[in-house]
């Protein structure tokens, strides 16, 4: 940020005692934007003149003359982070009650682009309508932004209505027009003031002119409007933002809290590494505090010495973010160039830049009668519901939950332009088929047998469980699954070994290799070992399963307590170099896409039940480490 004003230090410092109000507008100049910004700075600036006084004899530089009214608007800052722009300027005032930010969004055609980036952190957003012309398409839209990025409160300010002898018919016309429109919209508070930001009127005092309005001045409402309540403060999300190592001895840890209350003492879990400690102490504006609370910025420091590094996130154990690679959104489209499906784009998500594509357009909204409409692409300022691949996980939850951490921001990565502001929504698992399954479940009851898991344990002499093998190709999961197998079976237990290249040739023949088709066929296989399960036989399944998030699903189907996941680790030169069906050398030649290690990710196990690291430990031991795991567990039960 550039240099600050006056008002704004002052706000700064007084922000952690004072309540703050985030205010979006939203409108052009032509509707009296700049006005109102302007004559609300000076008015409310002048109410608030003893304490703007002393700071402006420190300064020298903060004069009256300045303020005029949308002169103040001038020279707009753009704001650069790690090349990225955002035509945002923020505005800061005070009143002996309140702090204000405004984000004031500028430009005519990118109206979309600049409300949405602007308007993301907003408590309030003000829609301004020009009394002479009426609800236009434009004002539409920006409620739909407005109401899409979560804000909870909108002030529609019917402005220059001096120019229409102050009507209270004029009035009345486009509070019931926007009224028939909004209702399709989630405003939780809306309100209607009519205006004159040029000639003040119901800006900061009631204006004599309209005696039909009973509502209060604009600035009053401004004041009085309860927003604590909106803000998430029950879930801990701090995205680190940087590690902050001045000597040896500290190491701090700042960042925005994006959700939640965070107390010295607190034990605490590192994601993605799942690292735990403790808050040892918390730091604001250089003085300790007992604890900080969202949006406040903080520095932590943990008891231990643990590895953290921009991007990873702090939160309680027990208290999870969502953990996705794959995400839908709502999507704003903010270029001149269309969105291309399939191109990879940047994506800023709290701390973390990333890339991502999207792989899926499923519709896009009309924002003046909100009907849907299928689509390949979406141009500048459109809007429309997407399916988005990343190349790495997030922390995420959905937008309702945490608009911090449910929003993002694509990047295009050559212009390094904002292309599109999103929001996370409910993933519908691929959408068509899930509509279907909630249709047939109607239909479906579940049949119950008269044998009970005991009778099968009692029979087989073991408790049945999934012994869920990921790692690369090549790591050796296949040759462990089947030695084991027969090691067990030796014993006179039942077990089946579900393979990638077999179940591939069967079941699964249709999928291929595509995040998307590796999701199902990860599912698809959960669910038989599940069957497997039930009917009392022990499983051990051998996939690559390289994403976090479908081992996890795995995990749910088949039941928490009788998955266990084996992480089978060979470094991926170990892996390359045994290359058994020469697929890494293919896949290094270009022949193979998306081939994990080569060209695809895989994500390391965090949580796994048992590690082998086949590089360094033989077949033996590595059958001797599991066998140790399900005897531990009771799962092998003496034969007699
Ligand atoms: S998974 O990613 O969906 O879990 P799975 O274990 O079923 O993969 O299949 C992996 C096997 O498919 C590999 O051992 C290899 O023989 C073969 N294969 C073919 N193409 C690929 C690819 N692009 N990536 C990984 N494995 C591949």
């Amino acid at each position: 940020m550039g240099q600050k004003n006056d008002a704004e230090k002052l706000i700064l410092t007084r922000s952690e005692d004072a309540e703050l109000l985030r205010l979006a507008t939203a409108g052009s100049v032509d509707d009296g934007k700049s006005t109102l910004i302007g004559r609300l700075l000076y008015e409310a600036n002048g109410l608030y003149e003893d304490q703007l006084a002393s700071v402006r004899q420190d300064s020298g530089r903060f004069k009256r003359e300045e303020l005029d009214l949308s002169l103040v608007m001038d020279g707009l800052k753009a704001e650069r982070e790690q090349g990225i722009t955002i035509d945002v300027a923020y505005r800061y005032f005070s009143t002996p009650k309140r702090n204000f930010i405004i984000a004031d969004t500028p430009g005519h055609e990118q109206y979309t682009r600049n409300m949405a980036t602007g308007a993301s952190t907003a408590d309030l957003a003000i829609i301004l309508i020009d009394a002479r012309h009426g609800l236009l398409p434009q004002s539409k839209r920006h409620a739909f932004i407005a109401s899409l990025l979560g804000i909870r409160h909108m002030v529609v300010a019917v402005n220059k209505m001096d120019l229409v002898h102050y009507s209270e018919e004029i009035f009345r016309k486009i509070e019931k027009d926007f009224t028939n429109f909004s209702e399709k919209l989630r405003i939780s508070d809306l309100l209607y003031i009519p205006i004159s930001a040029l000639k003040g009127d119901n800006v900061v005092r009631r204006s004599p002119n309209m005696p039909w309005y009973e509502g209060p001045a604009l600035l009053s409402h401004l004041e009085n409007v309860h927003v604590t309540s909106d803000r998430n403060l029950i879930d801990l999300r701090l995205p680190v933002q940087y590690v902050l190592r001045p000597n040896m001895d500290f190491r701090g840890y700042c960042g925005r809290l994006a959700g939640g209350v965070i107390r010295k003492g607190d034990e605490i879990l590192i994601l993605p590494s799942q690292q735990r400690s403790r808050v040892k102490s918390l730091v604001t504006y250089e003085k300790e505090v007992p604890y900080a609370f969202t949006p406040q910025s903080i520095t932590v420091t943990l008891e231990d010495n643990v590895d953290i590094t921009r991007g990873d996130m702090l939160v309680h154990p027990g208290n999870l973010p969502q953990i996705r690679r794959e995400i839908e959104a709502i999507l704003v489209w903010m270029d001149q160039k269309p969105l291309q499906a399939g191109r990879i784009y940047w994506i800023k998500h709290t701390s973390q830049l990333l890339k991502g594509s999207v792989t899926q357009l499923h519709f896009k909204i009309n924002p003046e009668d909100l009907g849907r409409q299928k689509t390949k692409d979406f141009k500048l300022n459109e809007i429309g519901r997407v399916t988005i691949q990343l190349f790495r996980s997030i922390f995420c939850d959905e937008y309702t939950k945490n608009r911090e951490t449910g929003s993002f921001i694509m990047i295009d990565p050559v212009t390094h332009a904002t292309v599109a502001a999103g929001t996370l929504i409910e993933r519908g698992r691929l959408p068509a088929a899930t509509k279907e399954k909630k249709h047939k479940t109607i239909s479906l009851h579940r049949q119950e047998g008269s044998i009970a898991p005991k009778d099968r344990e009692r029979i087989l002499k073991q408790k049945p469980a999934t012994l869920w093998l990921t790692g690369l190709s090549g790591s050796g999961k296949s040759s462990i699954a089947f030695a084991l197998e027969k090691r067990l079976m030796a014993e006179g237990h039942l077990c089946y070994v579900l393979d990638g290249d077999n179940v591939r040739h069967g079941l699964n023949k249709d999928l291929g290799f595509s995040p998307q088709d590796r999701s199902e066929n990860i599912r698809r296989v959960a669910e038989v070992a599940n069957l497997f399960n039930d009917a009392g036989i022990l499983v051990m399944t051998a996939f690559i399963s390289p994403y976090r998030e479908d081992r996890e699903q795995a995990k749910q189907i088949i039941g928490e307590d009788r998955f266990l996941e084996i992480f089978v680790d060979a470094p991926v030169e170990v892996c390359k170099k045994r290359d058994p069906k020469r697929l890494y050398e293919k896949a290094e030649a270009g022949l193979i896409p998306e081939f994990t290690g080569v060209n695809a990710p895989y994500e390391v196990p965090l949580t796994s039940a048992v590690h082998l690291k086949t590089d360094q430990e033989d077949l033996n031991a590595c059958l001797q480490k599991i066998l140790d795991l399900l005897r531990s567990r009771g799962f092998l039960k003496g034969k007699d």
